[in-house]
């Protein structure tokens, strides 16, 4: 297993995460499912109707992103942005590009917006 992917719980297709609204256009929030060796994080970045998910763990070391809640972003919004080491990643496709883990990614997440709700679509994103 590479570092930052994890199997945990996953939501069923359909779950809703949250309202769109309740995700600050153009910034992030984080989500947990489970517990114990079950558990998952992924965090959600909003541009717009647009939604970006990924698993919230660095390819580098396997950390969380987040230095503190729902903070996923540079000082400027432009990247996502890796509290541990400074690893910078795109936010339409989690592509590293810069920092230790530079031409690594993020372990994407399928979600999609419906009827104004940010919901799972299940599996991997393509
Ligand atoms: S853990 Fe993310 S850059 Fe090192």
């Amino acid at each position: 297993m590479r570092h930052g992917w994890h199997r945990g719980v996953t939501p069923a297709p359909g779950y809703p995460l949250c309202a769109l609204a309740e995700i600050p256009d153009g910034g992030g929030r984080g989500f947990v499912f489970g517990g114990g060796t079950e558990r998952r994080a992924i965090f959600v970045v909003r541009r717009g109707d647009r939604v970006f998910a990924y698993e919230n763990s660095c390819p580098h070391v396997g950390t969380p992103l987040d230095w503190v809640p729902d903070q996923f972003l540079d000082r400027d919004g432009a990247h996502i942005l890796c509290s541990t080491h400074g690893a910078l990643f795109r936010i339409e496709d989690g592509y590293c590009l810069s920092g230790p883990c530079a031409g690594d990614r993020l372990s994407q997440v399928a979600v999609a917006v419906r009827d104004g709700m940010v919901v799972m679509r299940g599996g991997t994103a393509s």
